[in-house]
């Protein structure tokens, strides 16, 4: 595994692009298969989940072409309904294909995607659903065989409103006979990006962004070009980096209110933030103060950038309380910024953090995606020069980190 050498203390000053969004690409790609034809997907960020997606594709028999940010997928033959052990296993969030195939084959076989870095992770609210759409679920040896003849529209309420879940059902749905009403469901950006895909092939959805789901189900898709959202935690991050090093940046290509809640956070602890229709720009130069976070379901304060507040209000001046509301083991990357000097106590799904002057580098381990960009916020900001191994979790999510951070300023390498 490849790992980063970061020098700390160079401000990050200048204009940085962001990318495409991940979770929003994911699900996109994953849905193209739904359509018997071809799809065009643009503004899809390089990173490894979307490579792996993209591979699922190829096994059950898609042809995909690259061009940039650009991906063409071929779905008209699809030979296998079966996702390989093995690239469910790497990423869990490719259990996301199965109410895709479901929809197009009436037939899916997966295992079980397993726990993860930052929590269980079980899929019971997909499952459920799935059988109330009248897919028939069986067991066998850690492989769970999903079928049936049709798809019959139904309303399905989720016991919590998950991203997954949410997209899944939408899948599932969008080819079934008759009406889903999916309520409580999520209502992230994303989930609205993935119902104006599935419009724009000829699906019929309704109501992404507001508690329930409506999904008329069409006989047949047809072909579309589409472009992805941009990245908001990408944004967040780069905002926390900058910040973290009394740094003054621009970021464009973002939608402001996707990260209204990111931006409260920022103004609070003493940042000045000004947004226009498509940039986002922040200054750094006073002393940082303490706040409070919970992560919520959007549009409250994503779980997604817990981590890089947590590096953040570790310098901040005085005391706050981050509490995780979202996954059940989302502070792995603590030991690391306390390897790094963070004065931070773990109580259950609550971290204290009493802040302190400033942080001094150290050799560390990435283990997941957000705590491994939260430990290079931290490098980033600290005296000396840290090492972060373990940097393809930051790949998974990421596109073209060590390039972006070079442009503003930051002295980083890959080794
Ligand atoms: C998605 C995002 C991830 C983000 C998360 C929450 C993608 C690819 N990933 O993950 O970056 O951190 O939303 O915003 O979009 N749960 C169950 N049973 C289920 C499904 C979920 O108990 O069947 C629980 C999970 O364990 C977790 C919570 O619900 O504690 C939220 O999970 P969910 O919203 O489903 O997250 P993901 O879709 O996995």
């Amino acid at each position: 595994m490849g790992y980063y050498i970061i020098e700390g203390g160079p401000k990050l000053i200048g204009e940085v692009d962001i990318s495409g969004s991940k979770n929003a690409a994911l699900p996109i790609i994953a849905a193209s298969i739904l359509n018997k034809g071809i799809t065009v997907i643009e503004n899809v960020p390089n990173i490894r989940d979307v490579k792996m997606m993209c591979s699922i594709l190829e096994a059950v028999g898609c042809a995909i072409t690259r061009d940039n940010g650009k991906i063409i997928i071929d779905a008209t033959d699809l030979q296998s309904s079966e996702i390989p052990e093995k690239l469910m296993h790497e990423m869990r969030s490719s259990v996301i294909i199965v109410g895709a195939l479901l929809g197009r084959m009436h037939e899916c076989k997966f295992t079980y995607p397993g726990g993860c870095e930052i929590g269980a992770r079980p899929i019971n609210l997909h499952l459920e659903a799935f059988k109330q759409l009248g897919v028939e679920l069986c067991e066998d040896n850690g492989f769970i065989n999903c079928k049936c003849n049709k798809l019959n529209g139904t309303e399905i309420v989720l016991d919590f409103p998950s991203v997954g879940a949410t997209e899944n059902i939408m899948l599932a749905s969008t080819l079934a006979e008759g009406t889903t009403y999916i309520k409580n469901v999520a209502r992230e950006p994303e989930i609205k990006n993935l119902q104006d895909f599935l419009n724009s092939m000829g699906a019929s959805v309704h109501g992404a962004g507001s508690n329930t789901i409506v999904v008329n189900g069409v006989p047949k898709l047809h072909d579309c070009t589409f472009s992805i959202i941009p990245d908001r935690i990408e944004a967040g991050t780069y905002l926390c980096m900058a910040a973290a090093t009394k740094g003054e940046i621009k970021i464009n290509h973002v939608n402001p209110e996707h990260i209204s809640s990111i931006i409260h956070k920022l103004k609070q602890i003493n940042c000045k933030v000004g947004i226009s229709k498509e940039a986002v720009f922040l200054r750094a130069n006073k002393e940082l103060i303490s706040t409070n976070i919970k992560t919520m379901p959007y549009p409250g304060f994503p779980t997604d950038m817990q981590s890089q507040f947590v590096t953040l209000l570790s310098i901040t001046n005085g005391t706050s309380i981050v509490v995780e509301n979202i996954f059940e083991n989302r502070f792995k990357y603590v030991n690391g910024l306390i390897k790094m000097g963070a004065n931070i106590t773990l109580e259950g799904r609550t971290a204290i953090i009493q802040g302190v002057k400033e942080l001094s580098a150290a050799n560390v381990e990435a283990k997941e995606l957000r705590g491994g960009a939260a430990l290079v916020t931290a490098a980033l900001a600290a005296k000396g020069v840290s090492m972060v191994s373990e940097i393809e979790y930051l790949e998974r999510g990421y596109e073209n980190l060590v390039e972006k951070l070079t442009i503003l300023g930051a002295k980083i390498t890959k080794q």
